[in-house]
């Protein structure tokens, strides 16, 4: 049997926490192969293995047969590997052409070549239908655009062996239909691919064989045509899972977010991102942002919240004007906010997990006396959240958020923000990179908050989500809401219809 990958009995340890316990994973040559497993099962940390960014402390790799030692990232790329990672590692001031050719820069006379590296890199953009624009600052493109330029800065260093670390969590599903459809022509070109999703239909459309680890530990490895949904699930998870998501009737009260007439001005093209936005949230219901990326949600959602100056109008809060109220002052007045960028805006990413779950709160008398920070009642309100939202870290309310994995840094802002116990939730893509129980218990936890008479602002690019979740849907269309539907009305093949501006319900 030929595998160009063989990683056995691999064991990785931070302090005394177990991240890998004599874990298996072995790809053939040409294959796509699922790494499945919950938030924090140890994927990334597996992958950083290979890529050279930890060293085990047992265990041996083969690479194409031969045992390797892989002790930095530069091994690995002698070694043909490439890794587009979870959290991006862009520099921000740098321009996306300059972050795709970081590295790997070809020299003439002491000069970059630059125009021959635009050259390749519109081209492999034009190619993979991956669209980027070359002279767009990293620190102002959106999350989706900079996995976008992960994946290229990948497929421009022209490696064999190609992981992905959950590249879809980000994309629109327009763009992860594409990727798949890259993923299979890579692998038809004969590369091998490893591929991390927490999405089972993607597994399913696209991979030959899954491993699966829970907790550190190794699973099974299947085949993914013969295995259904629920049984990699329950391999996944150890116990059944439910699917189902139960939702009482809507029973709405009085307005509690009005937003009017608010247009927002982009930074980079100087237009009317969000164009004389106006709708209501009132009490008891869950209203969903639907929309194809890049239609102004992510600035209509900033300026509510205030991360970005609105060029005009109003935001009401239970009646109230706050729109030009400072963020902490929104975030006292009830407003919640998980945010679509969850290192940038939601995060410090080099404080503990305790001192995240308080950046909104600490002030209190309960967190603080006389300026001073009472630190054990923030470890006890740290380790109620935990356990209540499930968090799992290595250090318990002392890890650093930045050494969690991805979907529990997600958790911590989900608890942080849900346990203040707001009025109205604006929630930009919840359930980003959550496993299969994680993303069901932010739905529940979505429609308590709905069930307990609070509003919530559903912004997500997922149409299962919003179907599921909404009680009504709104579809923002080049900065405008063009439709007003029930989701109990409407199919998701004419919600795409909404979506991409063939057709209107609201007047223009
Ligand atoms: N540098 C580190 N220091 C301490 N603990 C770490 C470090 N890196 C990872 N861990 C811990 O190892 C465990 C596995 O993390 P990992 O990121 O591999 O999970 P994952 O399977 O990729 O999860 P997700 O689906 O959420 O991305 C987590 O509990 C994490 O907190
Ligand atoms: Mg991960």
């Amino acid at each position: 049997m030929e595998y160009v990958i063989e990683m056995n009995h691999i064991t990785k340890e931070f302090g005394n926490f177990k991240a890998l316990d004599d874990v298996t994973l072995c790809v053939k040559k040409g294959e796509i192969h699922a790494l499945l497993g919950e938030n924090g099962a140890g994927k990334s940390t597996l992958m950083s293995v290979l890529f050279g960014l930890y060293q085990a402390e047992r265990g041996e790799i083969k690479i194409n047969g031969k045992p390797v030692k892989i002790n930095n990232p530069n091994d690995a790329n002698n070694l043909n590997i490439g890794m587009v990672h979870q959290h991006f590692k862009l520099v921000h001031n740098f321009t996306i052409l300059e972050s795709i050719v970081l590295g790997r820069e070809t020299v003439k006379g002491g000069f970059l070549k630059m125009e021959e590296a635009r050259k390749k890199v519109v081209e492999l953009s034009d190619h993979y239908k991956l669209k980027i624009d070359p002279d767009a600052y990293i620190s102002d493109i959106t999350v989706g655009m900079q996995q976008r330029v992960e994946i290229l800065k990948m497929l421009y260093c022209d490696n064999d062996i190609l992981i992905f670390d959950e590249p879809t969590a980000v994309l629109t599903p327009q763009e992860i239909d594409e990727l798949m459809k890259i993923m299979k022509n890579l692998v038809d070109e004969g590369k091998s691919i490893i591929f991390i999703s927490h999405k089972l239909n993607e597994i399913k459309a696209v991979a030959n064989r899954c491993t699966v680890l829970r907790k550190g530990h190794y699973i099974g490895t299947i085949e993914v045509e013969t295995t259904t949904k629920e049984e990699m699930s329950e391999m996944m998870v150890g116990r059944k899972v439910n699917f189902h998501l139960d939702k009482p009737e809507l029973n709405t009260g009085d307005v509690t977010l009005s937003v009017k007439d608010l247009t927002v001005v982009s930074k980079t093209s100087h237009k009317n991102i969000v164009n004389q936005v106006s709708f209501e949230v009132k009490k008891g219901e869950i209203v969903c942002i639907a929309g194809i990326d890049g239609n102004g949600q992510s600035e209509l959602v900033y300026g509510i919240t205030g991360l970005m100056s609105i060029q005009s109008g109003q935001v009401l809060l239970n009646g109230k004007d706050i729109t030009r109220e400072s963020i902490r002052k929104k975030s006292i007045d009830g407003m919640a906010h998980i945010p679509e960028d969850r290192h940038k805006h939601g995060l410090v990413l080099d404080y503990s997990l305790q001192e995240n779950l308080v950046l909104q709160t600490y002030f209190e008398p309960r967190f603080q006396n006389k300026g001073i920070i009472r630190f054990n009642a923030v470890r006890e309100y740290a380790k109620k959240l935990i356990n209540q939202y499930d968090i799992r870290s290595g250090q318990g309310e002392e890890s650093i958020v930045r050494d969690m994995s991805g979907g529990n840094q997600q958790k911590v802002i989900i608890a942080r923000e849900l346990d203040r116990d707001p009025d109205i939730v604006i929630a930009v893509q919840p359930t980003r990179g959550l496993d299969i129980g994680a993303t069901e218990y932010i739905h529940r936890q979505l429609i308590n908050q709905r069930d307990n008479g609070k509003a919530v602002l559903l912004v997500s690019l997922e149409l299962d989500e919003v179907m599921e979740v909404s009680d009504r849907i709104l579809v923002i269309y080049e900065g405008e809401i063009v439709a007003d539907l029930d989701p109990k009305n409407v199919t998701v093949q004419e919600l795409g219809l909404y979506m991409s501006g063939s057709k209107r319900s609201v007047k223009a």
